[in-house]
């Protein structure tokens, strides 16, 4: 399954993001961009739109205002090998490219002149209840492997940061962080530390109230690995399992073969 249990002590990094490329000319930069940014080749385009990033050599997290931003820092900052990883999809990218234009198709349309809007909620609850509430409607989608472009605490860091947003992480199958570190971790954080039997009915009480992460699920065909895995995902508390039906076979995806190519 890809995962690894065994994960250095979990240690928070500087938050700071600093290129990993020295360019003395845009170093003195901060926010305002005074030269023109760099062309993208044809594939990126699809994924950038119109919309011309700041510099984004200096900018901390809590500075980053968009999905842009972070697309240009995870370009500078990760091997090209693990960038093109994260940033692509199979042979053409026709489904990739499908996903982003149909999120331009919604629009938010206001309704302030019928409603008072002082007070606005964002807050909702999934699956009718059972699958737990969030403060706003956005969840985190599985996704294999973030200990590629942060070692120490990958898939921990965003189940953190939904944590802090209050909403759900979805850990993937194919995580590099096992399913029991991240619901320690979780817990842990909160100051409920499973002691002993994670099975034991005060453990198990925690886990109802406060971990509230789902888990996604590929039907392997050693049919056994697959429901003991199911049984762990139930013990440590997770409160759905997403089933992945769409994945019989790996795509064909083209940067992963020129992956030593730089
Ligand atoms: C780098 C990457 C890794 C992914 N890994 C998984 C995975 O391990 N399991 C899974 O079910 N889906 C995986 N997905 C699919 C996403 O969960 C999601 O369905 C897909 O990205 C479409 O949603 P989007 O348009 O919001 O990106 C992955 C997607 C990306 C881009």
């Amino acid at each position: 399954m890809g995962q690894s249990e065994s994960s250095p002590a979990a240690t928070e990094k500087s938050t700071t993001i600093e290129s990993s490329t020295t360019n003395p000319k845009s170093s003195t930069q901060t926010k305002t961009p005074s030269v023109k940014a760099k062309p993208y080749e044809s594939k990126d385009q699809i994924i950038h739109s119109s919309i011309q990033p700041r510099h984004t050599q200096e900018l901390k997290p809590e500075d980053i205002l968009s999905i842009h931003e972070y697309h240009e820092i995870a370009k500078r900052k990760l091997p090209k090998m693990v960038y093109d990883y994260y940033r692509s999809g199979a042979d053409d990218m026709t489904t990739l490219h499908d996903n982003i234009s149909s999120y331009k198709k919604f629009k938010l349309r206001p309704r302030f002149l019928l409603k008072d809007v002082s007070q606005v909620q964002t807050k909702t609850s999934l699956l009718r209840g059972r699958g737990g509430n969030i403060d706003f409607p956005i969840m985190i989608a599985p996704t294999a492997m973030h200990r590629m472009a942060n070692f120490e605490m990958g898939e921990k860091a965003t189940c953190m940061a939904s944590e802090k947003m209050g909403t759900i992480f979805c850990l993937s199958s194919l995580a590099t962080t096992s399913l029991e570190q991240i619901c320690h971790h979780v817990m842990e954080s909160k100051g409920m530390k499973l002691e002993g039997e994670v099975t034991s009915p005060e453990n198990q009480e925690k886990l109802k109230h406060h971990f509230k992460h789902w888990y996604q699920l590929y039907i392997l065909k050693d049919r056994k690995f697959t429901e003991d895995l199911v049984r762990r995902v139930e013990t440590f508390g997770y409160k759905a399992l997403v089933l992945t039906v769409d994945a019989p076979k790996l795509g064909n995806r083209e940067s992963d073969h020129h992956k030593f190519v730089y």
